[in-house]
């Protein structure tokens, strides 16, 4: 499985490219929106253009995903085409983040242009990842419109089965892969009873028809979620640098370590 670092902060993007766990670069725009905050914040002067084309750069080689702002689908294909020109000869690494639906009014209204957008962008050779899928079935129509990715996003479908089910929980809480009981019934979202079962059943899809999208399971928010997001086949996984970390972590490695320090000889610590 490909690792994505979901983030706009250079210094996390650079930090796991020097890991070299690093195989490409999520943005959206609240994480821009935090990453420059925390800039400014600091005292520096910051154009989102220049941040960008940083970013870019240190993720040479491998894909980046940038998010367009316009609502429409003429907005975000012109939007799209102008970001990939203004970005893409940076390290020829861009790719534009396209929401599956940019409804803003109303969740069953007839807006359907982002799916055209995918379309028209694919077409012209920008590759597009396409965002905010929480259906299998959005995944399965993105990967026939030419999207390059599809990301749906685990830990917010399990927020929302949480949500609708008047459960109390933290972000970064565990939600079971096969789902949550409350009352002896299983919760579930039409059929999607988690948010990795949500990335299985994309994965399933889209590789039953030989589909070339790679699925994205994004808004991942625990390690255990990354675990399961490689067990269940995702071709990548965007983990937020936070949980990165997180992986490397184990109480018994720490404990381990602490005995093999307390045990080197001095002729050990010193061979010749
Ligand atoms: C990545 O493409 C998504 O924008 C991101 O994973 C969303 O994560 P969140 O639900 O934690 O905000």
């Amino acid at each position: 499985m490909k690792i994505f670092i979901d983030s706009a902060d250079i210094l996390e993007i650079k930090q796991a490219y020097e890991w070299g766990v690093a195989d490409g670069v999520t943005t959206n725009p609240s994480l821009i929106k935090m990453a420059v905050e925390k800039r400014v914040g600091a005292g520096e002067k910051i154009s989102i253009s220049s941040y960008l084309k940083e970013i870019l750069k240190v993720a040479s080689g491998t894909p980046v995903s940038i998010e367009v702002t316009e609502k429409t689908g003429e907005g975000m294909v012109e939007e799209g085409k102008k970001l990939f020109k203004m970005f893409n000869s940076v390290a020829e690494n861009v790719n534009i983040k396209i929401p599956v639906n940019p409804a803003l009014e109303d969740a069953d209204s007839t807006h359907f242009d982002g799916i055209k957008a995918v379309k028209e962008l694919s077409n012209s050779d920008i590759p597009v990842n396409c965002t905010l899928v929480f259906t299998p079935e959005q995944a399965l129509l993105a990967a026939k419109a030419g999207a390059a990715f599809v990301s749906p996003f685990a830990g917010r479908i399990d927020d929302y089965i949480r949500k609708q089910n008047n459960i109390e929980f933290g972000k970064s809480d565990y939600f079971p892969q096969d789902g949550f009981e409350k009352d002896g019934l299983l919760l579930e979202d039409n059929g999607i009873v988690s948010g990795i079962d949500l990335v299985a059943q994309c994965v399933e899809i889209l590789e039953n028809y030989d589909l070339e999208a790679e699925v994205i399971a994004a808004s991942l928010r625990n390690t255990r979620q990354v675990r399961e997001a490689a067990l269940v086949g995702a071709h990548i996984a965007t983990i937020p640098f936070t949980v990165i970390a997180d992986m490397l972590k184990h109480y018994k490695t720490f404990e381990g370590m602490k005995a093999f320090i307390a045990d080197i000889v001095p002729d050990y610590a010193n061979l010749e």
